[in-house]
């Protein structure tokens, strides 16, 4: 059986353009590292049930000073809001936000950064990002989590 000869240019040239990206994809993830966020750490989120004050560091939400200009902030998520919802460091600094959810799966959006995920229960997300311009950013809840998910809101302020 003979192949048209446009059908065998498209062929090899389809074959190609697949071997390529998987090539590009797998040169990010394995040698650059750039994978998606796959720490497979988890929680017990059990302890928030009956009013308990949640699972270590959780139970203390808030933004500490780690470093020169390093800054972690413990984050829980649930239905309808952030905590904390107002977080404030210095221009240059390097935020590593630590979170998880009380109760549904919900993520994170902050425009104009890299910061995007899911927030699930019962696991750790950790995600860093560097905040280069002083300015105030809206962190905004990205996964439908009930009535109340488009007031799920926080705001970053990145002062001089
Ligand atoms: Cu939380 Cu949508």
């Amino acid at each position: 059986m003979k192949m048209h000869k446009l059908e065998e240019i498209w062929l090899i040239f389809g074959i190609g353009v697949l071997a390529v990206a998987l090539i590009v994809t797998g040169y990010q993830v394995y040698a650059l590292g750039m994978g998606p966020p796959s720490h497979k750490e988890t929680v017990d989120h059990t302890l928030w049930e009956d009013g308990g004050e949640g699972p270590a560091p959780f139970n203390e939400p808030g933004v500490y000073e780690v470093g020169d200009n390093e800054y972690e902030v413990i984050m829980t998520l649930e239905a309808f809001s952030f905590n904390p919802s107002e977080i404030t460091v210095p221009v240059g600094a390097e935020v590593t936000f630590i979170m998880t959810s009380k109760d549904v799966v919900h993520g994170i959006t902050v425009p104009h950064t890299n910061l995007n995920t899911m927030v699930l229960p019962g696991h750790i997300q950790t995600i860093t990002q560097t905040f280069n311009e002083a300015d105030e950013y809206l962190m905004v809840c990205n996964e439908y989590c009930g009535v109340g998910h488009h007031m799920m809101t926080a705001n970053i302020i990145v002062e001089e």
